[in-house]
Parts: C-alpha cells; sequence; structure tokens
C-alpha cells in the first residue's frame, strides 16, 4: 500500500492494480464495519431494469445496440499507445470490471482506504442514478494492423468485414475527428454519467489508451423499439421512422453477425460505422417548407410519406400527382436510402449534436452523429453511402467531416471480459 501511495510507479496501469488490491485488501479488513456505506449509491443486487434505470451489462450482444435509445451520447475514440500486448488485454479486464459497477450506478472501485492516495473514482455520479447507462466497445482497423504493422499479433484476426471505409464524393473528413484502434460509446439519460463514465475509463487506460476525438450527443435521432417515439433532429424532422427494431427477427438478419460470417469471435458482435455530419443550418432555414419536405420525401409536422397522412404509411415511390409527377422525388433522401428498393437494412442509432460556434466560417457547428449498426459494412453502409453520396438533395445541407469504423465483439458474460474471444483467439 506504501508504494502504491508514495507515487514511485508513474504507469497509469501499474498504480493502478496496486491500488486495487490495496481497496481490495483494505475491503477485507472492513467487512461489516466500513464497506457497507462508504461504496456508493446503488445496490450491486436486485437490479430489475425497468424500476432503477439499469441496463444489464451481461449478454448474448453488448448493451448499447439493441437497447431502447437512451437520450444522450458520448462517444470516445481511443489511440493505443502501448506496444504491449498485456496491457492492452489487461486495461480490456480493468475497463470490463469498471463497466459492470458503473452500469449499475456504482464507482468504478471500491475507495482507497487512505487519503493520501488519489480517490480511485472521480466522484461526479456519487447520488446520481445510473441512467440506463450503456457502455459499448469496438475495435477500428488500425487496432489490427497500422501502416502494414501487425501491432499486436492479432492481424490474423481481423474480420473481412471490417474494411476501412472508402472516400466518397462530397466528403470533408477531418483526421481528428475521424477513425481509432478503439472506442467506447456511452449512451444514457444523464450526461454527466456518461462523462464520468468515460472519464474514469480514459483515466484507467493511462499508458495504455489516448483519447483521439469525442463527441457529445444530447437527443436521440431514432427508435429502436416498437414503443418509442420517433424523435426530430436539427433539421425539424421525425428521424427513425423506418429504423431496425429490437425484439424482431430483423436483428439477425441484419446487425448480429453470424457464427458463420467469421471469424469466430465476432459472433454475436456487430459493425459500428460512425460519421459526423454537419447540418448546414443557416442555409437550411433559409430554403422553403416545401423545399425542406422535397429534399427528405416526407412531411414535417407529421412525418408521413409525401402524399400520405400518418408517419407509419408505407413509402410508394412509383406514386404520382394528378400531374403524372412522382409525390416523393426521386432523389429525396427516403427515396435515395430507401431500404426495401436497395434491399438493405441498417439499424441508425444516431444523436443530435452541437459543438457551439464554428469561428472559421461563423456558423453553428451542430449536425447529426450517424451511428449505423449492420452485419458488414461491405453490403450495407458501404453501399448505401455511395448512392447517398451520388445523389441525395440533402447532399446540399449537409457536410461528413467525420467517420469510424469499428468491429464490436458480442456481449460479455460474467465473469468474461470485453475482446476476450479475440485476445484469446
Ligand atoms: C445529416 C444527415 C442526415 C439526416 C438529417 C437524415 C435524416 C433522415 C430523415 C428525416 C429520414 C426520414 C425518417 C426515417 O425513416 O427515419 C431518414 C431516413 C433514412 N436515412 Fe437519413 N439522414 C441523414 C443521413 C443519413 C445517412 C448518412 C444514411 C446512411 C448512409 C441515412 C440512412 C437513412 C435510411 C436508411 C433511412 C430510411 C429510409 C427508408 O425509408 O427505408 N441517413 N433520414
Amino acid at each position: 500500500v506504501s508504494d502504491a501511495g508514495s507515487g514511485s510507479r508513474t504507469d497509469g496501469i501499474s498504480r493502478r492494480r496496486l491500488l486495487t488490491v490495496a481497496g481490495a485488501a483494505a475491503g477485507g479488513l472492513v467487512v461489516g464495519g466500513l464497506a457497507g456505506g462508504a461504496v456508493g449509491v446503488a445496490s450491486a443486487s436486485g437490479d430489475d431494469g425497468a424500476s432503477t434505470g439499469t441496463v444489464p451489462f451481461h449478454g448474448e450482444h453488448q448493451a448499447g445496440i439493441a437497447t431502447a435509445a437512451q437520450d444522450r451520447l458520448l462517444f470516445a475514440s481511443y489511440d493505443v499507445v502501448t506496444t504491449r500486448r498485456a496491457d492492452l488485454e489487461r486495461m480490456l479486464r480493468d475497463w470490463t470490471s469498471a463497466a459492470e459497477r458503473l452500469t449499475i450506478g456504482r464507482p468504478v472501485d471500491d475507495p482507497a482506504t487512505s487519503a493520501a492516495l488519489p480517490p480511485t473514482d472521480t466522484g461526479e455520479a456519487e447520488g446520481l442514478h445510473p441512467a440506463r447507462l450503456t457502455l459499448t466497445v469496438g475495435f477500428g482497423p488500425t487496432l489490427f494492423e497500422l501502416d502494414g504493422v501487425d501491432r499486436f499479433g492479432l492481424a490474423a484476426q481481423r474480420p473481412a468485414a471490417l474494411v476501412d471505409i472508402p472516400a466518397f464524393p462530397g466528403d470533408a473528413l477531418e483526421a481528428d475527428r475521424s477513425g481509432g484502434d478503439l472506442c467506447v460509446q456511452a449512451c444514457g439519460d444523464d450526461p454527466q454519467v456518461l462523462f464520468h463514465a468515460i472519464r474514469n475509463l480514459t483515466r484507467i487506460g493511462r499508458g495504455v489508451v489516448r483519447l483521439r476525438w469525442s463527441q457529445e450527443g444530447f437527443g436521440r435521432t431514432s427508435s429502436t423499439t416498437a414503443d418509442q417515439e420517433t424523435p426530430r433532429n436539427l433539421l425539424g424532422f421525425k428521424d427513425g421512422t423506418d429504423n431496425l427494431r429490437a425484439g424482431t427477427d430483423e436483428l439477425d438478419d441484419n446487425v448480429w453477425v453470424a457464427a458463420a460470417d467469421g471469424p469466430t469471435w465476432m459472433a454475436g458482435g456487430s459493425y459500428m460505422v460512425t460519421r459526423r455530419i454537419r447540418n448546414l443550418i443557416e442555409v437550411w432555414d433559409r430554403s422553403s417548407l416545401a423545399e425542406q419536405e422535397r429534399v427528405i420525401g416526407r412531411v414535417r409536422s407529421t412525418g408521413a410519406p409525401l402524399g400520405s397522412s400518418a408517419e407509419r404509411d408505407p413509402i410508394d415511390l412509383s406514386a404520382t400527382d394528378a400531374a403524372g409527377l412522382p409525390l416523393i422525388d426521386p432523389s429525396a433522401h427516403v427515396a435515395v436510402a430507401n431500404q426495401d428498393a436497395l434491399g438493405i437494412h441498417i439499424l441508425r442509432r444516431g444523436y443530435n449534436f452541437t459543438d457551439g460556434l464554428d469561428p472559421r466560417v461563423g456558423q453553428l457547428d451542430a449536425g447529426l452523429f450517424f451511428i449505423a449498426y449492420q452485419r458488414d459494412p461491405r453490403a450495407q453502409f458501404i453501399p448505401m453511402q455511395q448512392k447517398l453520396a451520388a445523389s441525395d438533395l440533402l447532399n446540399e445541407y449537409i457536410k461528413h467531416v467525420g467517420s469510424a469504423v469499428f468491429a464490436v465483439p458480442p456481449g460479455v458474460v460474467p465473469g468474461g471480459w470485453w475482446g476476450q474471444g479475440l485476445m484469446q483467439a
């Protein structure tokens, strides 16, 4: 304990392991005394999900994908800075035990026993509810191979589906908002709970990972279950009407990687594509309602397809008006992205964002942080975005400035850890 407290070990992970050991040892000494009251706000047992606002961490699939979309996002993308595979594995184990606690509203670790030590948890979530926190981890292509170098002996395990996302016409990607070796998608209903989770995971990862970019999202732009109401995006339109829904076979067909898809460690996982898409709000706000509805292909107030009256009415791309003109422009967003016509379905789980003013152009830096889950980006996001980039009327009003892709491993079983299948493959 005194070694840990002296600060003689500066490596974050070694230090943390010492602290963990110190905490566990101290906990053993005070059983029945200090421990109960000192640990945190929520009980480790008895959470039934709905009543306490928790989402189970363990399961066949990681939480945060089919989970009813929560209201807030904090997304973190990391570069791995260690060259040692053992460090990476140890961090993934430490992250998992921290996540198991965070998602039930507990601090990342038991409190240190000495006031001379830094607190094991940063403390700002004390007294807050778990807020349906989910933490979802993904591995980027560069974890497997960076500039042709097999950094951690993982290159042979890189899934064929984990391709680099190609450049699309109109892309204005910024390197410091794109890519990453590892990511954590934190979703929940309280931004402070999300901040606390990402801050502490980042702290635990010191010396192994470094934050590359992050993105806050303040309003969900999709519904992922049958009973969620469709929210609105920053263009004022209902977003997420025609989305895959949890609890249907559609997810097995379109979202979860099947065992036969390979590699073995990805069975039950999924692929996540993120795009930071700026809305050119000032331009949009000057266009007429009729133009806005033509661009999207739906009525702004009701969300109904143009020519229909209810949000859930089917989209009929062949319907025409009295003059024989199509009711929905063939280049409208919902026509070009039409999943039935393309034969491609994705699970959208994005968020509205704003990061204040962009001083370079004097306009709001706001838009959609698009997140899509799928079984194979080569057959889903990429061909869909190729179509959209080529002819979507919405292109005049948006700009893609960030892009990333991650292999999201399957869920964690009790006693297991994030990425165990990959690291032990
Ligand atoms: C800022 C950018 C975007 C905005 C504002 C936006 C907005 C919308 C809106 C309002 C709808 C109609 C409601 C609905 O069914 O959800 C929609 C549908 C859709 N969008 Fe987007 N979207 C954007 C980017 C994208 C991107 C990048 C993709 C995929 C590459 C995409 C794929 C889809 C799909 C698949 C649908 C449903 C189409 C169908 O009816 O089958 N969107 N979007």
